[in-house]
């Protein structure tokens, strides 16, 4: 059996890849690599894999179609696991295009190809932003879909799409719902890894608005642990959420990271809010737990060995925050930082 995993150089996806090749499976790994994704992540399983033959990766693009039908028919591929995406919530906000593209454009390009060849599995990895905000309880799969930002929205097409296609096609699909994922290689431009990181080099950390909406953090370890488990135990067409189970307000989060680092709070900012910035995400997870799959990684323990590894691990970041990242971060943040001494550079 050969997966495919798409956006195998991403943050998740890189994990998952890891996962599969030390478990023994074969993998191909697509990614176009973009600004977020990093061959570096997958070092320890590309140089050190043994056999090395179990990872083969491919640098390219899900919306091409010749490309994606070349390795379904060349390399066997018998499930998919579509991690590839425009993933951050901010950039969609500035510039939505490549959103619709990679999260709409490209899942139709591989179930289209998925359509053709055999493929007994096709994991579309969704997300909780295609639900909205939590006003109240916590949403269950059967919920209606309430996105609010355009990262979210092109989620909730290539979802619904993905959807389509079992109902349609009876294409064997399973669609993840995750809520917040944290840990270890995760680009710095996303809450967790942009405070650490910040708070290392004696940044500000700028806190949208009043800093009380609620994330519901899991473990990126747990994350590819359920979905391994939904490879064998998902039935075809369901959707099945995965959350951590760990609610907590984006300001108890910050001073959480600072307390460990033994930064002062003055370090925080609350600065001007994200638009259309979901107050709360909150998710059911009863029909995975039912199969048998729970998290197992407490948010305080693994947030603290997170980061523990953006300290041991400055080369890594270090590389990331000079360049293109450092122009996008002026860009987004320079109007947000009321105080003269923010430090955006
Ligand atoms: P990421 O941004 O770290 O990684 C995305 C990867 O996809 C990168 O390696 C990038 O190069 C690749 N990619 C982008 N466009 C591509 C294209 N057109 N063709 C091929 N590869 C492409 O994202 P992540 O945080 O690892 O998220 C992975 C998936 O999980 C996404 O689908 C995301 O929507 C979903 N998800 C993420 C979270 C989270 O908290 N990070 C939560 C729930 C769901
Ligand atoms: P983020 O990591 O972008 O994930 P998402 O938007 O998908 O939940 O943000 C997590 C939370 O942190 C979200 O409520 C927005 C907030 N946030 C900040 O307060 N400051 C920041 O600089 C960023 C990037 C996020």
């Amino acid at each position: 059996m050969t997966i495919l995993i798409t956006g195998g150089a991403g943050f998740i996806g890189s994990h998952f890849t890891r996962r599969m090749v030390n478990q023994g499976r074969r993998v191909v790994a697509l990614d176009k690599l973009t600004y977020a994704g990093n061959l570096e992540n997958l070092k320890d399983v590309t140089e050190d894999a043994k056999p090395s033959n179990l990872l083969r990766f491919y640098t390219g693009d899900i919306c091409e179609q010749r490309l994606v039908e070349r390795i379904l028919s060349e390399e066997s591929i018998d499930t998919i696991v579509n991690f590839a995406a425009e993933s951050h919530v901010d950039r969609s906000i500035s510039s939505a295009s490549t959103f619709i593209d990679t999260d709409m454009k490209g899942v139709f390009v591989l179930l289209e190809a998925s359509k053709q060849f055999t493929i007994n599995k096709f994991i579309q990895i969704s997300t909780d932003e295609v639900y909205g905000t939590a006003h109240q309880g916590a949403f269950k799969e059967t919920d209606a879909l309430n996105p609010s930002n355009p990262y979210a929205a092109s989620k909730a097409g290539g979802d619904r799409l993905a959807y389509a296609y079992w109902v349609t096609y009876k294409l064997p699909v399973i669609i993840t719902r995750a809520s917040n994922n944290y840990g270890s290689h995760q680009y710095p431009e996303k809450f967790i890894p942009l405070f650490i990181t910040n708070a290392l080099e004696d940044k500000k950390l700028p806190l949208y608005g009043d800093g009380k909406q609620v994330r519901d953090w899991i473990h990126v370890d747990d994350h590819c642990e359920a979905i391994d488990f939904l490879m064998t135990h998902g039935e075809n067409g369901e959707v099945y959420n995965i959350g951590g189970g760990n609610e907590r307000y984006n300001i108890d989060t910050a001073y959480f990271i600072l307390d460990e680092l033994k930064k002062p709070g003055t370090l925080i900012e609350h600065v001007k809010d994200r638009e259309g910035h979901d107050r709360r995400y909150a998710l059911d997870c009863a029909k995975l737990m039912s199969l048998g799959w729970k998290p197992k990684i407490r948010f305080e323990n693994g947030l603290s060995d997170t980061v523990k590894w953006y300290i041991n691990n400055q080369s890594w970041w270090k590389r990331i925050k000079n360049g293109e990242f450092m122009e996008y971060y002026k860009n987004q943040y320079s109007h947000r930082f009321a105080s003269a001494d923010s430090q955006i550079c």
